[in-house]
């Protein structure tokens, strides 16, 4: 019978400090403003009021532990002290509020980059932006649109990293499915150093975003994802589609090839990959 070991209590040797992780950080948009809180409930919802407040763009709110950590479709994150990544960006994009799932798509390559020289496997992205390694979650993101009618007055990009979470101390329904990055690399991995390289990356694919249109994301996202060709289950809000996957388009949607010479384009909702041809 398997149990949960208690989790260490206390102070990390590297706690995140507002101060530690802009030493040195040299971004220009994120990170210029960091709140860094010891317990929240969700950095999500602490940002949100931020924004809604009038923070301006690139604030970033961590906490070392939420009690209400929120995960996609309603599920929670689980978020113990002092081991992993929380954060949440406040982001002012010029971008239709229709499009502000290419800012979720670009932060998971923001992500599988940061990953990407600490750990022996290749990250990969899972539709539409978990990020795994070795088959493994490691990463989720969870934004959160904030609108007029025609215009986007902020995006909440949330962020939670399994850094330095032993899988051991996962409950086990979450170990079956989770990772962390202390667990790929086989050592602890400094807290601060990975949070600082998170934040630079999600600038230069914002500014990649701006400069360069989302189809440059889109090869980046591709790469990670390797999904061309795979036979996919696509669950969507109305219909549930099969079918092979082409690619991320220019626009973020993921092009499927139906059969029978017709493609779907899927903007959201949950696809999972299939052995092969169904
Ligand atoms: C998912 O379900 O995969 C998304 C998980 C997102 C979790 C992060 S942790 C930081 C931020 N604050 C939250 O409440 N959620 C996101």
């Amino acid at each position: 019978m398997s149990s949960t070991p208690e989790l260490p209590g206390g102070p990390s040797p590297e706690g995140l400090t507002a101060d530690g992780i802009q030493e040195g950080l040299e971004t220009k948009r994120l990170g210029r403003r960091v709140h860094v809180y010891p317990e929240l409930a969700s950095t999500n919802r602490t940002a949100h009021a931020l924004a809604e407040a009038g923070e301006p763009e690139g604030t970033v709110v961590i906490a070392e532990t939420q009690t209400r950590g929120q995960g996609r479709l309603g599920r929670q994150w689980v978020s113990p002290a002092n081991l992993n990544l929380y954060i949440s960006f406040i982001l002012r994009p010029r971008l239709e509020p229709e499009e502000s799932a290419k800012i979720t798509l670009l932060a998971a390559v923001a992500v599988a980059d940061t990953l990407k020289d600490r750990v022996p496997c290749a990250p990969r992205i899972k539709w539409p932006n978990d990020v795994l390694l070795r088959g493994r979650k490691a990463a989720g993101i969870l934004s959160e649109l904030a609108c007029e009618p025609g215009r986007t007055l902020f995006v909440i990009v949330g962020i939670g990293l399994n850094l330095n979470f032993p899988r051991a101390f996962m409950s086990p329904d979450i170990r079956e499915r989770a990772t962390s990055v202390m667990e790929e690399a086989g050592a602890p991995v400094d807290r601060l150093r990975v949070t600082r390289s998170l934040v630079r990356n999600l600038e230069n694919r914002y500014i990649e975003l701006e400069e360069r249109g989302f189809a440059s994301i889109a090869r980046s996202w591709n790469a990670y994802a390797r999904m061309e060709g795979r036979w996919v289950r696509a669950r969507t809000a109305d219909e549930e589609l099969v079918g092979r996957v082409r690619k991320l388009d220019g626009n973020g949607f993921l092009v499927l090839e139906c059969g029978d010479g017709r493609t779907e384009r899927v903007v959201s909702g949950d696809v999972f990959l299939m052995e092969g041809a169904p």
